[in-house]
């Protein structure tokens, strides 16, 4: 046999030996038991966020407080945003909100049902349309993530880079003709990704014990570790934050993120963002011409180098996808007359109203270890 009619056979052969591994050896994972597209929909866009092992709570949390898409259509954003805290990247929970309340009052509650219909909702990729169109509605339509990648690119010797347009387009091609011979598109959908999240793993494929390994191009040549090709990472971006944490009367001034840059819509506090890490090293004995860059009022600017300059920070870190934030953050009591001179997008919240608050990880973080 030539080997392209081996690699015809591979095609046909595995959906169902992926379906077959799958009954055995599936994850009992709680939107697995469901064929509700709106909890499916949540499922899956929790699980781009994080691993299953993290997004179950937050799932769990989601559709306790939700049941329905027409609860979460009525949610409070602030009080949503809260529940997504810690998953990141929050205009993809403003976009869940936003695709609850146009399902609801758009559509009649209808959630939409099928690949391309799904396509058109805010927040709804190729990915999440095939995994809802799928796992809810049956439909023939192949999920490909970056688990689908990894398990394709060995299993048929890949050996495009996954980000180029001409990649995209072999392995959707082939996963549509893949998906073809699965006795049932939804179930080998979930196969094809558990069988990538818990054996063809990245650093440590299971080869030995695995259904495909006499098909399997990259375990025949020995290039496991070597798929799929990947480019090198986008550098990241290091930035740095003074946190100025204003407190009067047991109350903290806080604003909401207004801007278009991380954390849009969450609570911090006074910020000065700077090129460098604020260290004694380059502020030398320059404290005192450094710190009036804030442009705060004389009677605030007061207090704080008062306090800057006999207490050192408190020091965070949190590392977002393309970006690390150093954090120093500095509490300043300020008196009386210093109150009303306050920046007006800063508010006073007490630590009861902050607890409602969305706020960024590195914030809440800080915030514990103050109230103790
Ligand atoms: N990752 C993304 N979708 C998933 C699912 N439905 N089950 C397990 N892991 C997943
Ligand atoms: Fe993945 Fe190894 Fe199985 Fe190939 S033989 S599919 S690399 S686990």
């Amino acid at each position: 046999m030539d080997w392209q009619s081996d690699i015809n056979k591979t095609e046909v052969t595995f959906a169902p030996v992926l379906e077959r591994w799958y009954e055995v050896h599936k994850r009992d994972l709680p939107w697995r038991h469901t064929r509700d597209p709106y909890r499916i929909w949540l499922s899956e866009i929790i699980l781009q966020q994080t691993r299953v092992a993290q997004g179950k709570p937050y799932y769990e949390r989601f559709v306790k407080a939700y049941p329905t898409i027409a609860d979460m259509a009525r949610a409070d954003e602030r009080e949503l945003l809260r529940l997504w805290q810690g998953l990141g990247y929050y205009s993809r929970a403003r976009n869940l909100h936003q695709t609850a309340r146009y399902v609801t009052l758009q559509l009649e509650g209808k959630f939409p049902s099928t690949y391309h219909e799904l396509l058109k909702m805010k927040g709804i990729g190729a990915y999440t349309a095939a995994a809802v169109a799928s796992f809810a509605f049956g439909e023939r339509v192949p999920v490909v993530d970056g688990n689908v990648y990894r398990v394709l690119a060995r299993v048929f010797g890949i050996t495009d880079e996954i980000t180029t347009t001409t990649a995209k387009k072999t392995f959707a091609a082939l996963a549509s003709r893949l998906i073809q011979s699965a006795t049932d598109p939804a179930t080998y959908n979930q196969a094809i990704m558990e069988f990538g999240a818990i054996h063809c793993t990245p650093v440590a494929p299971d080869c030995l014990l695995c259904p495909l390994q006499q098909v399997c191009v990259a375990y025949q040549t020995g290039r496991q570790h070597l798929l799929p090709v990947k480019a090198k990472k986008a550098p990241v971006r290091e930035r740095f934050f003074s946190y100025l944490v204003f407190r009067h009367q047991g109350k903290f001034a806080m604003r909401e993120r207004t801007t278009r840059d991380i954390w849009q819509n969450l609570y911090d506090f006074y910020l000065l963002e700077t090129s460098e890490l604020v260290s004694q090293r380059i502020l030398g004995d320059n404290q005192e011409s450094f710190w009036p860059q804030l442009s705060l009022p004389e009677p605030i600017l007061d207090a704080v180098m008062k306090e800057i300059l006999v207490t050192p920070p408190v020091e965070a870190m949190q590392l977002l996808s393309h970006q690390r934030i150093r954090a120093q953050f500095y509490l300043i009591e300020l008196p009386d007359d210093a109150i009303s001179l306050l920046p007006n997008d800063l508010h006073w919240f007490s630590e009861e109203a902050i607890s409602q608050l969305p706020k960024p990880v590195l914030v809440t973080n800080y915030l514990k270890d103050l109230f103790g």
